[in-house]
């Protein structure tokens, strides 16, 4: 049976699907005729970040499983998968503590002055500390996490380590599991309007496409900071680089964009008081282990031990 690999990906997937006796063979041409050519016979698909749509996927005659390396899925067209009872599995268990590390870096690197004291120091400028901006501590102060599932979680859990105060938005939990974990549920905009720190952990959908725009940004305190390691289109970019050029808010940190890559003239290229990495929060060495071989599990037992598959990573199971 051939399994497709869409994208690379740490070899310990590989070697696991191989062992398990499926023909494995990476993609390397993703112009859309040569991915339907490439494509047609596989059973099974291991994705990255290509867009798969059903143009591509109608092409596809004997694909029974897609495996996404990640927990997002808006790349791949669900209707169709759902239609044609093709399963869709994510890596749940892999991406979190990643992701949530990315946050903290975020939180400490745009409130600690951290580029300036290095530069001041290497430039021979030690004794020149006390002319640095003022920089803040995370201690007792206020967090909103927007999106509880299994990224906001982890955050949540580095925050209180933190001793900060952890409010969190997610209207679709009840505010007693929000309570178990020591956190405070809140409004909306009540929380926007309080926080130091926003970190925002939702999917992308029709319901949270500009989730933060103007009208959010407004509510902000001067102080503070807001991170997006979620998916772009979720905060309005054009809002975002206006409130941060006339410092409505302190900084942002950015890990997702609406198109990406960005453009090269990218207005946040401009800015100081933004710090953008490209859409790495989940590939420190370790969690690309983990997603290579916890999506080459969902392919192998989904399609030869449905038993020892984690049915918590079968995105649509109700449709199969
Ligand atoms: N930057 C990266 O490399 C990276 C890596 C992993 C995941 N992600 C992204 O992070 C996001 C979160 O991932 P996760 O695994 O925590 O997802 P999850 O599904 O476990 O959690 C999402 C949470 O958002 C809540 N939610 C949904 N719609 C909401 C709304 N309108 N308002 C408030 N809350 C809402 C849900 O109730 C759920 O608790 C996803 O978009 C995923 O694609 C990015």
């Amino acid at each position: 049976m051939k399994i497709a690999i869409l994208g690379t990906v740490h070899p310990k997937g590989l070697e696991f699907l191989k062992d398990n006796e499926f023909e494995v063979f990476e993609v390397e041409n993703f112009e859309i005729q040569s991915l339907k050519e490439s494509l047609k016979s596989v059973v099974g698909i291991l994705l990255r970040t290509s867009k798969l749509d059903q143009d591509i996927l109608q092409h596809c005659d004997n694909l029974k499983i897609i495996s996404r390396h990640g927990v997002g899925y808006d790349n791949v067209d669900l209707d169709f998968l759902n239609k044609n009872k093709i399963a869709l599995g994510i890596t749940s268990t892999s991406n979190a503590a990643s992701v949530s590390e990315h946050v903290m870096s975020f939180f400490i690197y745009l409130t600690k002055n951290l580029s300036l004291s290095d530069r001041l120091v290497k430039e021979g400028n030690f004794d020149k500390r006390s002319q640095l901006p003022d920089f803040f501590e995370l201690y007792k102060k206020k967090v909103l996490i927007i999106g509880f599932g299994r990224i906001g979680k982890e955050v949540a859990k580095r925050c209180l380590g933190f001793d900060m105060e952890v409010y969190v938005y997610d209207p679709f939990l009840d505010s007693d599991s929000i309570e178990k974990s020591k956190c405070i549920p809140i409004e909306k905009n009540e929380g926007l309007a309080l926080a130091d720190f926003i970190t925002i952990h939702l999917p992308l959908n029709e319901n949270t496409t500009n989730f933060i725009s103007k009208s959010e940004l407004n509510l902000m305190k001067k102080n503070t900071v807001l991170v997006n390691t979620s998916r772009g289109g979720i905060v309005n970019e054009d809002d975002l680089y206006q409130a941060l050029k006339v410092k409505k808010i302190q900084g942002a940190g950015m890990d997702v964009y609406t198109s990406e890559p960005p453009e090269p003239n990218h207005p946040f290229f401009k800015l100081d008081n933004i710090l953008l990495t490209p859409h790495n929060a989940a590939l420190t060495l370790e969690c690309r282990e983990r997603m290579s071989l916890e999506a080459s599990q969902n392919i192998v037992y989904f399609l030869k031990n449905m038993n020892e598959l984690n049915k918590e990573n079968l995105v649509n199971k109700k449709y199969l």
